[in-house]
């Protein structure tokens, strides 16, 4: 799986949620540099001036906008033709105890983390298999889409959510070549204020990982890459756990 191999199979526009920051904008920076042409979608004009100083406007085009908002969902299905790959990046949390958890929290977080991801999928694999292209869907869920936790109902009801339509979707996408899967990490960095201001609970996160290490952001963005490309060809309805072995057992 050397990178020529990845030069040779790539394909060339990927659509990315979140691009604007953490694990999101790592996503984007490898498949840029991989040269991929690339739609990101963000929620601020402040992320769209960054990105458009980091990367060439000829080769990425992006929009603002809220993806609990299905109207902004319609709006890039018609300015988008097609693309060969989805990255459903964007997500939220909720850390409420069951009994806190407000029916407008339980709304929003289904609306970003599991409906968006669900219509950008539905609207953009439709236009692939118009346009007979063999694209690739990866859906970012998590360790928590697989075990449950404390305080965590919302945002575990949302991940799994999506493992499951991620399985389903694969049966009814095999027959025209579409592969989905799902990227599932342990924690992982995206702001390097975290190291310093919540090192005891970092530690404790820690120090239930198997492997003792946290996920980077760099290889997820890796991942995403290889479940796009022809290295991953027979591999759909997957879950890829990049969790230190967290969800391995007690
Ligand atoms: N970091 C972890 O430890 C970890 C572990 C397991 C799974 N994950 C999953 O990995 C994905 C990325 O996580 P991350 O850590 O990079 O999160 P993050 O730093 O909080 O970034 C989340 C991204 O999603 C965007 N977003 C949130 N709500 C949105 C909305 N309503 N409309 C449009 N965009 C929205 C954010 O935009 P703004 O910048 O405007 O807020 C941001 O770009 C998520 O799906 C998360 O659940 C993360």
């Amino acid at each position: 799986m050397g990178e020529n191999l990845f030069k040779l199979i790539r394909m060339k526009i990927t659509l990315i949620t979140g691009a604007g920051r953490g694990i999101g904008l790592s996503i984007s920076e490898k498949f840029y540099s991989e040269d991929h042409n690339l739609i990101l979608l963000v929620r601020s004009n402040n992320q769209k001036r960054g990105l458009e100083k980091k990367f060439d406007k000829k080769k990425v085009k992006i929009f603002v906008g809220d993806l609990a908002n299905y109207s902004f969902i319609k709006k890039i299905a018609k300015k988008i033709n097609f693309v060969h790959n989805i990255i459903n990046n964007a997500g939220t949390r909720n850390d409420n105890h069951i009994h806190g958890v407000k029916k407008s929290d339980l709304d929003y977080l289904i609306d970003v983390n599991f409906k968006a991801t669900f219509y950008l999928t539905q609207i953009f694999t439709k236009k692939m298999i118009k346009k007979k292209i063999k694209g690739s869907v990866v859906n970012l869920s998590s360790q928590l889409g697989h075990v449950g936790a404390y305080n965590r109902t919302v945002y575990c009801s949302s991940k799994f959510a999506v493992e499951g339509f991620t399985k389903a979707a694969a049966l009814d996408l095999g027959k025209y070549g579409i592969r989905i899967n799902t990227i599932a990490p342990t924690k992982t960095i995206v702001n390097k204020k975290e190291l310093l201001f919540t090192k005891k609970r970092l530690a404790i996160i820690r120090n239930k990982i198997p492997l003792k290490k946290f996920t980077e952001k760099e290889d997820i963005a890796e991942l995403c890459l290889f479940l796009t490309s022809s290295a991953s060809k027979n591999i759909t309805g997957s879950s890829i756990k990049i969790d230190g072995g967290w969800t391995a057992g007690k």
